[in-house]
């Protein structure tokens, strides 16, 4: 059965897509089937896998209250990778639904049903070894529905002030996303767009590297370095282990799937006692710079 993955962040910018996008190449690699569902109007995640503008996608998949599979873009370049695209039609949906409705409406696009506060996953799924969900950077009806499904979180952070402060806010709505789906686990945050010349950048990582042991909050061993492959490789709708395989960036997208992977082989065993939710008294990440 597939493990269901959102990566989200409330803050914007920090490399949500980014990270979606090459980890959906890089469990594909490590030969896995990976879904890929935009869950952002934006839809940078569509385009970036080169998804043609209009497909229709997440958006009509809920407005038709249709299953996904209807619906789902098959990639020629990576057959092991299918994408259920975002769009504009997404900013929109809210007003469509109860609100009821809204806690639960991806249940009938990613085949899931609700238990009480657990969620079974259908045969829909039975196709996929992983779901990537990418969201926007708001607590908006999406998220929360994504959340509620999820096996986990990956919250990747920029090694700097305004990106490591959101951590705190966000760790509020894990909390809050907790009451609707138990099992929901942060996977790990994840420290991307590195760079290791840059003095604040390696004393930031120093503070999200002690979150383990401080707040018991997960952190990926996997950091994901500054490199322009991003930038050149979503240029030309591609991942970056297509665009510069060999780089330093491809070969870290490749260590987190295979952490990834390690960490989920046994979903099914390690999520029947749910990780117990502790809420830290306040989350502090500062650090000091002569
Ligand atoms: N590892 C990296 N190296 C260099 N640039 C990066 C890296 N990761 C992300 N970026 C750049 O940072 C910017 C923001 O990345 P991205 O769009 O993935 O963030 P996001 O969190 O999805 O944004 P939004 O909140 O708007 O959805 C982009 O211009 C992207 O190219
Ligand atoms: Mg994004």
């Amino acid at each position: 059965m597939a493990t269901i993955l959102t990566i989200a962040n409330q803050k914007g910018g920090v490399g949500k897509t980014t990270n979606a996008v090459n980890l959906a190449d890089a469990l594909a690699a490590l030969k896995k089937k990976v879904l890929l569902i935009d869950g952002d109007y934006q839809a940078n995640a569509t385009s970036a896998m080169g998804v043609p503008e209009g497909h229709p996608g997440l958006a009509t998949a809920i407005l038709q209250r249709a299953l996904f599979t209807n619906f789902v873009a098959p990639l020629e370049r990576q057959p092991l990778i299918e994408v259920l695209a975002g769009a504009m039609d997404l900013n929109n949906i809210g007003q469509a639904f109860s609100e009821l409705e809204r806690n639960i409406m991806i249940d009938p696009v990613l085949g899931v049903v609700r238990h009480g506060a657990t969620f079974q996953k259908t045969t829909a799924l039975k196709g996929y070894d992983y779901v990537i969900i990418d969201t926007h950077p708001s607590l908006d009806s999406l998220l929360t529905a994504a959340m509620a499904v999820s096996d986990g979180l990956v919250i990747p952070l920029f090694p700097e002030k305004f990106s490591v402060d959101g951590l705190k806010l966000f760790y509020g709505w894990y909390n809050q996303a907790k009451v609707l789906n138990a099992n929901l686990a942060i996977a790990g945050c994840l420290v991307t767009n590195f760079d290791q010349d840059n003095a604040t950048h390696r004393a930031y990582l120093k503070q999200i590297r002690s979150l383990p042991e401080k707040y018991r909050i997960p952190v990926f061993d996997t950091v994901i370095p500054n490199s322009k492959s991003v930038a050149g490789a979503s240029a030309i709708k591609q991942g970056v282990s297509q665009y510069r395989g060999k780089s330093p960036i491809a070969q870290s997208y490749r260590s987190l799937a295979k952490e990834i992977d390690k960490l989920y082989k046994d979903t099914q065993t390690t999520l029947i006692d749910p990780p117990v939710v502790e809420k830290p008294a306040d989350i502090e990440i500062a650090i000091d710079i002569d």
